[in-house]
């Protein structure tokens, strides 16, 4: 008798069955199982996580993802849960992990460990509204395969690392809602990041001249105190669509600013700007939000464009800025 691929499939389920010892399909690398088993005793054995029991197979267990070829975990992914404790560094041993998303824990604490310097592969790191305190660690420079960092809604403090402008391969970075404090690091200035969220931070004195040579998309800096002049992020040939750079105490004559023709976006509120409106302003086809109230300009408003659409509230209080939508000049 051949025996078919069929018989083989039942002897072994049979074997399996009649062994006394749990029948664990090997899918599930071993180590990878070890660590998983650490991080839930480190969070404290989670009921969230019951299902994650040493004589099953990770691959199968929830928040957790494997390679279906290599078989190791590439995302681990907890959002929401019930989950308390401190950040666990055993992360860091898992070395084929590629997404690492740590998501409205509000319980969970501690520092953002060292340790995560050695997931080579990781490319989305999503660590946010948790309540992580401490610096951001400047080893995370070496994730040198990250597209998408998201740090967004902790507690971080201490300065941003200036070798996070060795991550490269970055494409949006998201640092905003936390207690960082210092400079924005001259090695910005060479750090290609086309969307880049400092916001609701600390962070002071003036930002690194030489950022007016990056190509931007997207920039949110509001809610700071940073200083000075920062005209260099604008200009006719460059690619910044959205600029937000509202409550600051940023100081600089915009007379002769000029605008990048694809800006849709354009806040520039309470902060210490003097000068008068530049012509400019009203040949961006694009721009459906403006704001440059709370600051110190005088002058017309330029006619013409999009700039009488907005409210006046887009425009007051400043020091003498007139003509439609405000009343008009003396
Ligand atoms: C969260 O988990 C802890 C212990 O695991 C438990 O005591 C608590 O009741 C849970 N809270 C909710 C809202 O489920
Ligand atoms: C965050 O988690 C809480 C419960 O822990 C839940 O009520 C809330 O809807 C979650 N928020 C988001 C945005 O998922
Ligand atoms: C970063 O995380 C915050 C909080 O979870 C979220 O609101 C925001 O959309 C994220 N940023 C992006 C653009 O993914
Ligand atoms: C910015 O974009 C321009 C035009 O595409 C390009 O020539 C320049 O090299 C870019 N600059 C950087 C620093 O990537
Ligand atoms: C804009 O023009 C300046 C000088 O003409 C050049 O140095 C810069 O690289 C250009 N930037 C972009 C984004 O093309
Ligand atoms: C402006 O947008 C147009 C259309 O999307 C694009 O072709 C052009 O390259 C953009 N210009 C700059 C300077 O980014
Ligand atoms: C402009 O910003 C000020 C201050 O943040 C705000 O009160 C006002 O509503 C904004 N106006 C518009 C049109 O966005």
């Amino acid at each position: 008798m051949k025996t078919s691929p069929l018989s083989i499939f039942a002897l072994s389920l049979f074997l399996c069955l009649s062994l006394p010892s749990p029948c664990i399909s090997t899918r599930c690398n071993a180590n990878d199982r070890e660590v998983l088993l650490q991080i839930k005793q480190s969070l404290n054995n989670p009921t969230h996580l019951a299902a994650w029991k040493p004589n099953t197979d990770c691959c199968d267990w929830n928040d957790v993802m494997c390679d279906t070829t290599t078989n190791r975990i590439t995302t681990l992914q907890f959002g929401s849960a019930n989950i308390s404790g401190q950040f666990p560094a055993a992360v860091g041993d898992l070395p084929y992990l590629e997404s690492l998303v740590l998501e409205n824990l509000t319980s969970l604490t501690g520092y953002i460990p060292s340790t995560l310097a050695k997931l080579s592969h990781l490319r989305y790191f999503s660590v946010t509204k948790n309540s992580l305190s401490g610096p951001i660690p400047p080893v995370l420079s070496k994730l040198k395969n990250l597209l998408y960092i998201n740090l967004s809604f902790n507690r971080l403090s201490g300065p941003i690392p200036s070798s996070l402008s060795q991550l490269t391969k970055l494409s949006q970075m998201y640092l905003d809602h936390n207690r960082l404090t210092g400079r924005i690091p001259d090695s910005f200035g060479t750090f290609t990041v086309p969307d880049l969220d400092l916001s609701h931070n600390l962070l002071s004195g003036p930002l690194p001249k030489s950022m007016g040579k990056m190509n931007y998309t997207t920039l949110d800096f509001s809610h700071n105190m940073l200083e000075g002049d920062v005209s260099v992020l604008f200009g006719k040939n460059k690619t910044v669509q959205e600029v937000f750079l509202s409550n600051n105490k940023l100081s600089f004559d915009i007379s002769k600013v000029e605008f990048p023709a694809n800006v849709t976006s354009l806040d520039l509120s309470h902060n210490r700007i003097t000068g008068t409106l530049p012509a400019s302003l009203a040949s961006l086809q694009y721009l459906f939000q403006l704001n440059v109230s709370y600051n110190g300009l005088c002058g017309q408003i330029p006619t013409g464009g999009r700039l009488q659409r907005f409210q006046s509230s887009a425009y007051l209080p400043n020091r003498c800025l007139c003509g439609a939508p405000l009343p008009a000049c003396k």
